[in-house]
Protein backbone atom coordinates (compact mmCIF):
# COMPACT_ATOMS: atom_id res chain seq x y z
CA UNK A 1 0.00 0.00 0.00
CA UNK A 2 3.06 3.02 0.74
CA UNK A 3 3.75 2.77 -2.74
CA UNK A 4 0.54 3.68 -3.76
CA UNK A 5 0.29 5.96 -0.91
CA UNK A 6 3.63 8.07 -1.93
CA UNK A 7 2.26 8.30 -5.52
CA UNK A 8 -1.73 9.65 -4.35
CA UNK A 9 0.49 12.28 -2.49
CA UNK A 10 3.11 12.94 -4.84
CA UNK A 11 -0.12 13.73 -7.41
CA UNK A 12 -1.36 16.07 -5.45
CA UNK A 13 1.26 17.91 -3.16
CA UNK A 14 0.72 20.82 -5.33
CA UNK A 15 -3.22 21.33 -4.59
CA UNK A 16 -2.83 19.69 -0.93
CA UNK A 17 -2.90 22.75 1.22
CA UNK A 18 -5.77 24.76 -1.02
CA UNK A 19 -7.98 21.41 -0.58
CA UNK A 20 -7.35 20.82 2.95
CA UNK A 21 -8.20 24.10 3.78
CA UNK A 22 -11.26 24.54 1.09
CA UNK A 23 -12.72 21.15 1.85
CA UNK A 24 -13.01 21.24 5.76
CA UNK A 25 -13.73 25.10 5.31
CA UNK A 26 -11.07 26.26 7.18
CA UNK A 27 -11.30 23.98 10.46
CA UNK A 28 -8.49 21.89 9.72
CA UNK A 29 -6.09 24.70 10.78
CA UNK A 30 -8.58 24.70 14.38
CA UNK A 31 -7.55 20.80 14.59
CA UNK A 32 -4.21 20.87 14.31
CA UNK A 33 -4.03 23.80 16.84
CA UNK A 34 -5.78 21.42 19.84
CA UNK A 35 -3.55 19.05 18.70
CA UNK A 36 -0.70 21.32 19.27
CA UNK A 37 -1.88 22.65 22.39
CA UNK A 38 -2.45 18.85 23.93
CA UNK A 39 1.11 18.22 23.09
CA UNK A 40 3.26 21.01 24.63
CA UNK A 41 1.45 21.30 28.24
CA UNK A 42 3.83 21.97 30.96
CA UNK A 43 7.61 21.18 30.10
CA UNK A 44 9.60 23.94 29.64
CA UNK A 45 12.16 22.47 26.65
CA UNK A 46 10.31 19.86 23.98
CA UNK A 47 11.82 17.00 21.52
CA UNK A 48 9.04 16.27 18.88
CA UNK A 49 8.60 13.97 16.47
CA UNK A 50 5.78 14.98 13.62
CA UNK A 51 5.21 11.81 11.65
CA UNK A 52 4.44 12.15 8.15
CA UNK A 53 4.10 15.65 8.13
CA UNK A 54 3.13 16.43 4.77
CA UNK A 55 3.33 20.08 4.07
CA UNK A 56 4.19 20.84 7.88
CA UNK A 57 1.16 22.47 8.88
CA UNK A 58 1.29 20.12 12.34
CA UNK A 59 4.59 21.18 13.06
CA UNK A 60 4.53 24.91 12.11
CA UNK A 61 1.40 24.83 14.69
CA UNK A 62 3.75 22.92 17.29
CA UNK A 63 6.39 25.93 16.95
CA UNK A 64 3.99 28.40 17.61
CA UNK A 65 2.31 26.79 20.46
CA UNK A 66 5.56 26.11 22.12
CA UNK A 67 6.19 29.72 21.28
CA UNK A 68 3.05 31.10 22.91
CA UNK A 69 3.74 29.37 26.19
CA UNK A 70 7.68 30.18 26.22
CA UNK A 71 8.63 26.84 25.65
CA UNK A 72 11.75 25.56 23.68
CA UNK A 73 10.82 23.33 21.47
CA UNK A 74 13.18 21.01 18.88
CA UNK A 75 11.07 19.44 16.24
CA UNK A 76 11.39 16.81 13.84
CA UNK A 77 9.03 16.53 10.76
CA UNK A 78 9.44 13.20 9.33
CA UNK A 79 7.23 12.07 5.77
CA UNK A 80 8.50 9.83 2.96
CA UNK A 81 7.06 11.81 0.07
CA UNK A 82 9.74 13.93 -1.67
CA UNK A 83 7.29 16.18 -3.01
CA UNK A 84 5.23 17.51 0.57
CA UNK A 85 9.14 17.44 1.59
CA UNK A 86 10.36 20.18 -0.53
CA UNK A 87 6.80 21.71 -0.33
CA UNK A 88 7.54 21.41 3.82
CA UNK A 89 10.77 22.76 3.79
CA UNK A 90 9.78 25.88 1.49
CA UNK A 91 7.22 26.98 3.98
CA UNK A 92 9.27 26.32 7.17
CA UNK A 93 11.52 28.62 5.64
CA UNK A 94 8.84 31.19 4.52
CA UNK A 95 7.68 30.78 8.31
CA UNK A 96 11.44 31.64 9.57
CA UNK A 97 11.09 28.21 11.74
CA UNK A 98 14.73 26.70 10.42
CA UNK A 99 16.02 27.10 14.29
CA UNK A 100 12.82 25.09 15.61
CA UNK A 101 12.01 22.67 12.79
CA UNK A 102 13.73 19.74 10.47
CA UNK A 103 12.29 18.64 7.75
CA UNK A 104 13.42 14.69 6.91
CA UNK A 105 12.92 11.85 5.16
CA UNK A 106 11.64 8.52 6.41
CA UNK A 107 9.14 6.15 6.88
CA UNK A 108 6.93 5.83 10.02
CA UNK A 109 6.75 2.16 9.74
CA UNK A 110 10.94 2.29 9.93
CA UNK A 111 11.53 5.23 11.94
CA UNK A 112 15.31 6.12 11.69
CA UNK A 113 15.31 7.54 15.34
CA UNK A 114 17.02 6.06 18.84
CA UNK A 115 15.19 4.30 20.85
CA UNK A 116 13.74 7.09 23.73
CA UNK A 117 14.41 9.95 21.02
CA UNK A 118 11.29 12.12 21.99
CA UNK A 119 9.46 13.86 24.93
CA UNK A 120 6.17 13.59 22.12
CA UNK A 121 5.40 12.18 19.16
CA UNK A 122 2.51 13.66 16.92
CA UNK A 123 0.51 13.03 14.06
CA UNK A 124 -1.78 14.56 11.56
CA UNK A 125 -4.13 12.68 9.11
CA UNK A 126 -1.28 10.04 8.48
CA UNK A 127 -2.96 7.15 10.45
CA UNK A 128 -5.30 5.68 7.81
CA UNK A 129 -2.35 5.58 4.99
CA UNK A 130 -0.16 3.53 7.19
CA UNK A 131 0.79 -0.04 6.47
CA UNK A 132 -0.20 -1.48 9.60
CA UNK A 133 -1.25 0.46 13.18
CA UNK A 134 0.63 -2.34 14.97
CA UNK A 135 3.65 -1.91 13.26
CA UNK A 136 3.40 1.97 13.58
CA UNK A 137 2.52 1.44 17.84
CA UNK A 138 5.48 -0.30 18.09
CA UNK A 139 7.78 2.32 17.00
CA UNK A 140 6.27 4.88 18.80
CA UNK A 141 6.59 2.86 21.57
CA UNK A 142 10.59 2.61 20.91
CA UNK A 143 10.95 6.23 19.79
CA UNK A 144 9.29 8.06 22.58
CA UNK A 145 10.90 8.00 26.38
CA UNK A 146 9.57 6.83 28.94
CA UNK A 147 7.32 9.43 30.43
CA UNK A 148 6.75 10.20 26.77
CA UNK A 149 3.09 11.13 25.39
CA UNK A 150 1.77 11.00 21.91
CA UNK A 151 -0.93 13.09 20.49
CA UNK A 152 -2.52 11.30 16.71
CA UNK A 153 -4.97 13.68 15.05
CA UNK A 154 -6.91 12.13 12.43
CA UNK A 155 -10.67 11.63 11.07
CA UNK A 156 -12.99 9.16 11.04
CA UNK A 157 -16.68 8.58 11.10
CA UNK A 158 -18.10 9.99 13.93
CA UNK A 159 -20.36 8.55 16.19
CA UNK A 160 -23.26 10.42 16.59
CA UNK A 161 -26.51 10.65 14.14
CA UNK A 162 -26.48 14.23 13.26
CA UNK A 163 -22.54 14.46 12.77
CA UNK A 164 -22.81 11.56 10.52
CA UNK A 165 -25.48 12.93 8.25
CA UNK A 166 -23.19 15.84 7.82
CA UNK A 167 -20.24 13.62 7.12
CA UNK A 168 -22.13 11.47 4.45
CA UNK A 169 -23.04 14.51 2.95
CA UNK A 170 -20.05 16.53 2.73
CA UNK A 171 -18.30 13.39 0.90
CA UNK A 172 -20.72 13.61 -1.45
CA UNK A 173 -19.14 16.95 -2.24
CA UNK A 174 -15.81 15.68 -1.35
CA UNK A 175 -16.27 13.46 -4.04
CA UNK A 176 -17.64 15.54 -6.84
CA UNK A 177 -14.78 18.34 -6.04
CA UNK A 178 -12.04 16.05 -5.99
CA UNK A 179 -13.16 13.96 -9.14
CA UNK A 180 -12.23 17.39 -10.83
CA UNK A 181 -8.99 17.75 -8.78
CA UNK A 182 -7.82 14.62 -8.45
CA UNK A 183 -10.31 11.41 -8.31
CA UNK A 184 -8.38 8.81 -6.89
CA UNK A 185 -6.99 10.48 -3.91
CA UNK A 186 -10.41 11.71 -2.69
CA UNK A 187 -12.27 9.14 -3.66
CA UNK A 188 -9.40 7.16 -1.16
CA UNK A 189 -9.80 9.98 1.37
CA UNK A 190 -13.68 9.35 1.42
CA UNK A 191 -13.01 5.94 1.62
CA UNK A 192 -10.40 5.86 4.53
CA UNK A 193 -12.02 7.84 6.48
CA UNK A 194 -15.37 6.42 6.59
CA UNK A 195 -13.34 2.88 7.57
CA UNK A 196 -11.01 4.11 10.41
CA UNK A 197 -11.93 2.97 13.54
CA UNK A 198 -10.57 4.78 16.09
CA UNK A 199 -11.84 2.78 19.18
CA UNK A 200 -9.88 0.06 17.66
CA UNK A 201 -6.74 1.83 16.79
CA UNK A 202 -6.96 3.01 20.71
CA UNK A 203 -6.91 -1.10 21.70
CA UNK A 204 -3.99 -1.59 19.56
CA UNK A 205 -2.32 1.20 22.23
CA UNK A 206 -3.29 -0.43 24.72
CA UNK A 207 -2.14 -3.51 24.02
CA UNK A 208 1.46 -2.47 22.90
CA UNK A 209 1.64 -1.51 26.76
CA UNK A 210 0.69 3.00 26.50
CA UNK A 211 -1.07 4.10 29.41
CA UNK A 212 -3.75 6.79 29.79
CA UNK A 213 -5.12 6.23 26.04
CA UNK A 214 -7.91 8.32 25.29
CA UNK A 215 -9.93 9.36 22.33
CA UNK A 216 -11.00 13.30 22.38
CA UNK A 217 -13.60 14.30 19.51
CA UNK A 218 -13.36 17.99 17.97
CA UNK A 219 -16.31 19.34 16.17
CA UNK A 220 -18.80 17.28 17.43
CA UNK A 221 -16.62 13.66 16.54
CA UNK A 222 -15.74 15.06 12.55
CA UNK A 223 -12.29 14.68 13.94
CA UNK A 224 -10.64 13.05 16.89
CA UNK A 225 -7.10 12.87 18.64
CA UNK A 226 -6.19 9.98 20.38
CA UNK A 227 -3.46 10.81 23.32
CA UNK A 228 -1.43 8.67 26.04
CA UNK A 229 1.52 8.28 27.35
CA UNK A 230 4.63 5.49 27.52
CA UNK A 231 4.82 4.40 30.99
CA UNK A 232 8.44 5.58 33.15
CA UNK A 233 9.18 1.97 33.63
C1 LIG B 1 -2.96 13.56 4.68
S1 LIG B 1 -1.25 13.92 4.69
C2 LIG B 1 -1.07 14.69 6.26
C3 LIG B 1 0.00 15.73 6.27
C4 LIG B 1 0.11 16.57 7.54
N1 LIG B 1 0.43 15.77 8.70
C5 LIG B 1 -1.09 17.43 7.80
O1 LIG B 1 -1.45 17.60 8.98
O2 LIG B 1 -1.64 18.00 6.86
C6 LIG B 1 -0.55 12.34 4.97
C7 LIG B 1 0.96 12.31 4.84
O3 LIG B 1 1.40 11.04 5.30
C8 LIG B 1 2.57 10.70 4.56
N2 LIG B 1 2.79 9.26 4.78
C9 LIG B 1 1.93 8.25 4.54
N3 LIG B 1 2.47 7.07 4.90
C10 LIG B 1 3.71 7.36 5.41
C11 LIG B 1 4.74 6.57 5.96
N4 LIG B 1 4.64 5.25 6.06
N5 LIG B 1 5.85 7.20 6.40
C12 LIG B 1 6.00 8.54 6.29
N6 LIG B 1 5.04 9.34 5.76
C13 LIG B 1 3.91 8.76 5.33
C14 LIG B 1 2.22 11.12 3.16
O4 LIG B 1 3.36 11.26 2.35
C15 LIG B 1 1.50 12.45 3.43
O5 LIG B 1 2.39 13.53 3.37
Amino acid sequence: MSDRINELFSSISGKYDFMNHFLSMGIDKRWRAAAAAEAIKERRSYRILDVATGTGDLAIALAGEARRKGAAAKIAGMDFNTEMIRLAKQKISRFGLESEVLIEKGDAMKMKYKPCSFDVVVSGFALRNFDSLKVFSKELMRVLRPGGRFVLLDMAMPDSGISRSFFKADFKVIKLIGSVVQKGAYSWLVSSVSEFDKKKFAGILEKEGFTGVGITNLTTGLAFFVSGTKPKS
